[in-house]
Order: C-alpha cells, then structure tokens, then sequence
C-alpha cells in the first residue's frame, strides 16, 4: 500500500509504539488519528506529530462507536487499523490469581481489540480492501512464569488474528501481527514514564519500522506475522 494519503487509526498512539508509528505514518505524508485515555496527553502527542487526536477507550463500546463516528467524519475512508492499546497487570504466580487485574487486562488488549477489529472489518469487507495490525508480544509465543494474565491476553489476540486472516482474506484484507520483544516504553509503570534508551534493547522506532515495512509491501502480498528481538539484548 502507498502510504501517502493513506488513512490510519492508530489505538494508544499518545505514547510508546503507537506514538512512534504515528510519527512515522505522519513523515511519509500518511493521514494519521490517534486514540488514548489521557486527553491532555493525547492532544499534545497528536499536535507534536501531526495526527488527529480521539479521546476514547479501547475498553469501552461507546467509545470505539464515538472513534469510528469521528475518524470517519474526519478522514471519510478507513485504508489501516493498528490495534496497539495494550496493558500489562496481574503478574504473579497462579496461587495468587488477581480476577480484577485479568478482567482489565482483557477488556483492553482482548475485547477492545476485538470490537476495534470487527468494526474496521466491517468497512474493509464492504470495500474490499484493508490492514489490520495487531501488536501482540513474544508473550503470545510462549508463556512465562508471572504472566499468566498477560500472555494468556496476548496469546488470544494471536489466536484472534489468524482467525480474522481466515475471515478477510477473500475480501483483499491483510491482517498482520506483529510481536515484540522488550521495547524501552512507559508500558508497565505506574507512573507512566518512558524507559531510558538502552543500547542494547529494542526501540518503539524498530517496532514502528517493522510496522510499516510489512504495509509498505504491494498490496497483493500480505506477510501473516512478524516477531522482533533486539539483536543481544545481553
Ligand atoms: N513495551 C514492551 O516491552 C512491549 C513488548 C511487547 C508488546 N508490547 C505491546 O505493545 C503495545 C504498546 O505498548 P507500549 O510499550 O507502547 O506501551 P505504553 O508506552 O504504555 O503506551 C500505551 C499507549 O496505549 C494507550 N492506552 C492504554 N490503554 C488504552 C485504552 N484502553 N484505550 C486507548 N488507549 C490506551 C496509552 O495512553 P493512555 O494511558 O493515556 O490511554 C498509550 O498511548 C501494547 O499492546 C503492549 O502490550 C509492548
């Protein structure tokens, strides 16, 4: 797909992934909105980087009606969906299940992914073209101990992904998920402070740069799933 006049809804793109793909989307002239919880974070964000922010929850049904209503009315056309909102919670063995922090990491990164998904598939299916981008994690690859509440999170949104492979692609939609590694983002801290840049670990750009290089490729080709690791993150 070209980029240029494209037009991208971006999920928590006031900061981290979704920050650093929008800013790139934005420098090759894509047309770029962005959703996040904190208004005036979001406004910002989108200012600096010349997107149009949405102030809605992923979690919530009205506010994803409330995206598409005013990304639509915006931009008129719906080219790309990358579902990148995501939350981390709940770490800690299974003696200690925490079914408060499991209900919210799902209601983000599994139900608000999915009610973001099914609404751009409904557009894409009627025009017959579209991206879905789905940022899951090496969590969704393999569990670990502590994570049973996020990697099981990231593990159904893979599981939803090559689902919706299996829907769309008659209807000319890629649907791509993307898994990365350790990036030095505010994700996990509570006082949502971006990471110091480590050397030696991954960057939001080098997640932002696979992003775009699987859209990038003509559209009749259609790369399923693509994982990230820093080179020697030791
Ligand atoms: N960082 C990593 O090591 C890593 C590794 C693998 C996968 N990932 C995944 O990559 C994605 C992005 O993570 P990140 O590291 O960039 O995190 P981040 O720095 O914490 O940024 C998350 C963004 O999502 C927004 N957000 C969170 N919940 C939201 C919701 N319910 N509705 C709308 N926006 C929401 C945040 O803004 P507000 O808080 O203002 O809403 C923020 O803009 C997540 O899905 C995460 O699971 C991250």
């Amino acid at each position: 797909m070209n980029i240029k006049n494209s037009a991208f809804l971006i999920t928590g793109g006031s900061a981290g992934i979704g920050k650093a793909t929008a800013k790139m989307l934005a420098d090759k002239r894509g047309r770029v909105a962005i959703t996040g919880r904190d208004k005036s974070k979001l406004e910002k964000v989108a200012n600096e980087i010349g997107a149009f922010p949405i102030h809605a929850d992923a979690a919530k049904e009205e506010d994803v009606n409330k995206t598409y209503e005013l990304f639509l009315k915006e931009f008129g056309k719906l080219d790309c969906l990358i579902n990148n909102a995501g939350i981390g919670g709940g770490w800690g063995e299974i003696t200690e299940l925490d079914m408060n922090a499991f209900h919210d990491v799902y209601a983000v990164n599994v139900f608000g992914a999915a009610m973001m998904g099914s609404k751009a598939a409904q557009i894409f299916k009627k025009q017959n073209y579209g991206n879905i981008v789905n940022i899951a994690s090496t969590a969704a690859l393999k569990g670990y101990a502590n994570g049973t509440v996020y990697a099981s999170s990231k593990f159904a949104l893979r599981g939803m992904t090559q689902c919706w492979q299996a829907d769309l692609r008659k209807y000319n939609v890629r649907v791509i998920l993307i898994n990365p590694s350790e990036v030095t983002t505010a994700f996990g801290s509570s006082e949502r402070v971006e990471r110091e840049e480590v050397s030696n670990k991954l960057r939001s750009e080098e997640i932002a740069h696979t992003i775009l290089s699987t859209l990038e490729m003509d559209s009749r080709g259609f790369i399923p799933e693509v994982t990230v690791w820093a080179t020697n993150p030791f």
